[in-house]
């Protein structure tokens, strides 16, 4: 039986033969991607040439350490596939992503992409989304108006996230709230609502966007959900 760590790197090994001469690839961010950028690095040292726009400074960090060639989002028209991880995948291939915080340059970059695939092992697939707290990125400036009017329209305490008992801080400057919705029946409606409300700068639900996902099971196969 493979452990999960051993799921991701497989899962990551048949993806990264995914990636193509001349193409533009967007690099997700996570532990799972961790495992990708190292499998195209491999690649990388035996002649294959892509650039890649990565999703978080960690990701580019990484891959510049792979001798990986790196573009800004902004300096390309349109990206051919993005690789990246998430936190719930439901049979609709709809998502929760933002558990390492990167989830504003991840929808940027899922958004500009031809195709999207998703990489995660089987603990990540569920039936209904939420019970992963779904991760909130909003200006630091009143984030406790948003913490209570999230309180007053859906009766949950959302959480500042910490990282060493000081708040988080995203790539972009920014707070995470971590809302415990536990259970999202129409997540298109909810990620509409969200973003509406002022000082919410985007949510971690990625509704419509997954063209594919490559998931690995402890057996060591792998299943693809498509679209
Ligand atoms: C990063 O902000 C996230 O969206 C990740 O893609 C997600 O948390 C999955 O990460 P792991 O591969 O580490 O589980």
């Amino acid at each position: 039986m493979l452990t999960q760590d051993e799921i991701k790197q497989l899962v990551a090994k048949q993806a990264a033969e995914l990636v193509q001469n001349n193409m533009t690839v967007g690099i997700g961010s996570g532990t799972t991607i961790y495992y990708l950028i190292r499998e195209l690095g491999k690649r990388v040292k035996k002649g294959l040439f892509f650039r890649a726009i990565p999703t978080s400074k960690k990701t580019a960090a990484l891959a510049a350490a792979e001798n990986i060639p790196l573009a800004e989002l902004n300096a390309v028209d349109s990206i051919d596939l993005t690789i990246d991880g998430a936190d719930e995948i439901d049979g609709s291939l709809q998502l929760i992503k933002g558990g390492g915080g990167a989830l504003l340059q991840e929808k940027m970059v899922a958004a500009a992409s031809r195709e999207l695939l998703i990489l995660a092992d089987y603990s990540k697939l569920v039936q209904h989304l939420g019970k992963f707290p779904l991760p909130l990125e909003v200006i630091p400036f009143g984030w406790k108006q948003v913490q209570k009017n999230l309180r007053e329209t859906y009766q949950i305490e959302a959480a500042l996230r910490l990282q060493d008992d000081q708040p988080f801080i995203s790539d972009h400057g920014h707070y995470i709230l971590d809302c415990p919705f536990d259970r999202i029946d129409n997540p298109d409606i909810l990620s509409y609502d969200l973003n509406a409300i002022p000082g919410v700068v985007d949510n971690g639900l990625f509704i419509n966007m997954a063209d594919m996902a490559l998931i690995g099971y402890p057996d060591g196969k792998t299943e693809t959900m498509n679209k």
